[in-house]
């Protein structure tokens, strides 16, 4: 597998519009109560809000979107409410792929799948493999996922390929096997629901990634909503550890030779 370029080891080429944007989805619980609902109320309308997330960054044309489902530490709320998050991720599976595939949508689902049902391990697999060669947006829903437990388990990975590693090894002996390896790094990561925390989400890949922080609740997140963390985003200078000066100058070389990544000088 092909694995993009590091943000630390290379500067990585900046585009005007987001190529990854990954969205910690929160305020589900929070949306319904304050309607006087349940909090599987807000769990539906997040459904839908997944929906109107994917229609929109095929509009926009970014390239791969990543969204948090469930945590290695939700399994710590309710276990009512684990169920039905199952239940509804579930139907999601059984309802959405079809509409995926026909909208040129390739889906991945990463995460430690072990907790999981057979049924839903199974969605997950057809799924991924019936989209595996669309390519207008890849869809990565993180589920029972973890950053530290992906950390964890790609040096596992890595060491029972090459235990020879052991006593030494580099970030691109690494990378291969974290579960995002087949995404770059995001470009913008997004939080709906006013928590400015990172929660366990992708703790190795958002070294570099433009953070911003929403109120929104999740069932209400829209175009508009995306549209202003792109605005946001564009507004921002993506040093990567350069002067801003630099910056420019690479700016204006990359125009020269569009596609460009700016290797790192030795050490
Ligand atoms: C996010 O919404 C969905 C999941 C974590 C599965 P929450 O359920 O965390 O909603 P709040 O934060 O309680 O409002
Ligand atoms: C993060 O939201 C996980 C998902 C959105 C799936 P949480 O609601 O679980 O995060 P904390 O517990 O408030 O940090
Ligand atoms: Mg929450």
């Amino acid at each position: 597998m092909r694995v993009e370029p590091s943000s630390t080891q290379a500067i990585p080429a900046v585009a005007e519009v987001p190529r990854h944007v990954a969205i910690i989805m929160d305020g589900n619980g929070r949306w319904a109560t304050r309607r006087f609902l349940p909090r599987v109320a807000g769990h539906q309308r997040g459904a839908e809000a997944v929906r109107e997330a994917v229609r929109t960054c095929v509009e926009r044309g970014i390239e791969y979107l990543t969204l948090f489902a469930f945590s290695s530490e939700n399994w710590r709320r309710p276990a009512e409410e684990v169920a039905v998050l199952m239940q509804l991720f579930r139907m999601v599976l059984e309802q959405e792929v079809a509409k995926l595939h026909v909208n040129g949508v390739r889906l991945k689902v990463v995460g430690d799948l072990s907790r999981f049902d057979t049924r839903i391990v199974e969605l997950i697999r057809r799924g991924e493999a019936r989209t595996a060669r669309n390519r207008r947006l890849t869809l990565t829903i993180c589920a029972n996922y973890g950053g530290r437990w992906d950390v964890v388990q790609a040096t596992h990975r890595m060491l029972t390929d090459r235990p020879e590693l052991a006593t030494s090894f580099t970030e691109a002996d690494l990378a291969p096997y974290l579960a995002m390896a087949h995404a770059p790094e995001p470009d913008l990561f997004i939080r709906t629901g006013g928590e400015q925390r990172i929660s366990n989400f992708l703790i190795w890949q958002l070294a570099y990634t433009e953070l911003y922080f929403t109120d929104t609740y999740w069932p209400d997140f829209d175009g508009r909503t995306l549209d202003e963390a792109i605005a946001s985003y564009r507004r921002r200078e993506r040093r990567f550890g350069q002067t801003s000066e630099q910056v420019r100058e690479g700016r204006r070389a990359a125009q020269a030779l569009p596609g460009a990544v700016t290797p790192l000088p030795d050490a």
